[in-house]
Order: structure tokens, then C-alpha cells, then sequence
């Protein structure tokens, strides 16, 4: 990683580019992006697909299912126009398409688990050959059993757990049960999002447990200096360069 605080780009450079394209991860790593974040459903036929909602309706403009649809049915569809006509023909990747994308040296994914944890063994075998550059590699989501199952297959992996600070039921998330969680699960860190009460003792509490921690998604420079200041690990932004600007980067 070029800096202290490894700036992860929202699925791509999702602010300039149409979110989880290929276009929208090269543009994130010429633009200096120490990582790039994407989104993984599994398809009827076992693929895995790079797109964040359960069916394609938002960016493609045809609504077709991901786990009821195979491959070949999404390979064909436009995942670019709807941001600007200028992407018009980039496509949903695949897994393997997005993570060709990865520049040699110490860059890394962030592959966001969107479904359950079915699609670990899947990934499991599309990882195999990362076991030596494990470090350009790390798995979120918000889906516990996912992030468990995936550690326990994958334990080379770094593994973060995603969370908001309410649960499902509009309920405070009591942080210190989900630290112990995650260190149950074998888990190297917590992803949290922008909603949390962040402090400089929260960030320790979370150090102290041996974890690293991580903010999502972050797009404002008054936050983004707020958490540089406190001493995250890493920011998730749609605009990687604002973070460079914010904090003065070469
Ligand atoms: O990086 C975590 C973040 O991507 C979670 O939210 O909805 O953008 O996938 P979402
Ligand atoms: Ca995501």
C-alpha cells in the first residue's frame, strides 16, 4: 500500500464510471487507488457476478435475477450507458474478468459478499491460485455466516465483517459483542460504516482487540479528515481523488 491510510475505491471509481466495470476499476487504479471495492452474487449455473443489487434493473435497464438467471443470460447486457452514454457496451464482469484487472505489487480487492455464504465454496475455487499474493486480496460483508464460512475455508485471506451501526431491527449495534464476534470467527477486522458514533476510543477499543478497521463510504472531506485523524486503516469513497486532495497526496 502507497500510504498509511489505503484509500478503497466504491465499487471502481464509481463516481466517474459505471459502478463494478471493468472501466470503473482501471480508472480507480490509474487515478492511484490503493484498492478497489466490488460486489458478488452467484449465478443459477455457479458463476459469480460482479454487481451490487440481486437483479440487474438498475444498470442494465433489463430486469433479470442474478441467482435465477445463468451466466450467459447477464453476459450479453449493457452495464455502462445508464451512467453516461460514453460507457455504453461495458458489461457485468466476472469475478475473474474484475480481478484480471489488478496491477502487479501491493493493490488490493475488497470483494464484498452480497449473497450467503453458498457462493464460498465457489469462490473458494476461484481464489486457489491468490494463496502467494494473499495480501492483494480481502473479503467483506455484512452476511456473518458468509464472513465466518470464508475464513474458515480460506484462512489466508483477510476477512473484515461489514456493519451499519443499527441492525435490521432499527436497533444500536453494541460494539463490543461485535468485536467478540469477530474474533470468534477468526475475523482480521471490522468494515464500518459512516453511521457509527466514530472516536478516536472507538478506533483503539477495535485496535486493542487486535483487529483493523475500516469506514464506509465515505465522501465528504470533513469526514475523510475526521478519520485520518483518528486513525482508521482504510476508507471506502466513490471519488478516490478527493481523498488524495483532502489529505494532500502526491
Ligand atoms: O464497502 C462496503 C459498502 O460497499 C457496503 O455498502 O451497499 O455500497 O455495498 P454497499
Ligand atoms: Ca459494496
Amino acid at each position: 500500500m502507497a500510504n498509511a491510510l489505503e484509500i478503497i475505491a466504491h465499487r471502481g471509481f464509481s463516481a466517474r464510471a459505471p459502478e463494478n466495470t471493468v472501466a470503473a476499476f482501471e480508472l480507480a487504479w490509474k487515478s492511484k487507488a490503493d484498492a478497489c471495492e466490488l460486489d458478488v452474487h452467484l449465478t443459477a449455473d455457479q458463476q459469480i457476478a460482479v454487481i451490487h443489487d440481486k437483479d440487474t434493473e438498475r444498470t442494465t435497464g433489463t430486469k433479470l435475477s442474478i441467482s435465477k438467471s445463468n451466466w450467459a443470460d447477464l453476459a450479453g447486457l449493457d452495464a455502462g450507458s445508464w451512467k453516461d452514454r460514453a460507457f455504453t457496451g461495458e458489461k457485468i464482469p466476472t469475478l475473474k474478468q474484475a480481478l484480471a484487472t489488478l496491477p502487479k505489487g501491493n493493490r488490493r480487492f475488497f470483494i464484498e459478499i452480497k449473497c450467503g455464504p453458498e457462493i464460498v465454496p465457489v469462490l473458494q475455487s476461484e481464489l486457489a491460485g491468490y494463496e502467494k499474493k494473499a495480501s492483494q486480496l480481502a473479503v467483506i460483508s455484512f452476511n456473518k455466516e458468509a464472513t465466518a464460512a470464508t475464513k474458515k475455508a480460506m484462512p489466508w485471506l483477510k476477512v473484515y465483517q461489514l456493519s451499519g451501526a443499527k441492525n435490521s431491527k432499527k436497533q444500536p449495534v453494541d460494539l463490543t459483542a461485535l468485536i467478540a464476534e469477530a474474533r470468534a470467527a477468526g475475523l482480521d477486522g471490522l468494515d464500518l460504516g459512516l453511521d457509527w458514533p466514530w472516536t478516536a476510543e472507538m478506533v483503539a477499543q477495535i485496535r486493542a482487540a487486535g483487529l483493523g478497521v475500516f469506514a464506509y463510504t465515505v465522501n465528504k472531506p470533513a469526514d475523510v479528515r475526521k478519520l485520518a485523524s483518528i486513525g482508521v486503516d482504510g476508507i471506502t469513497t466513490d471519488d478516490p481523488t478527493m481523498i488524495r486532495a483532502t489529505l494532500a497526496l502526491q
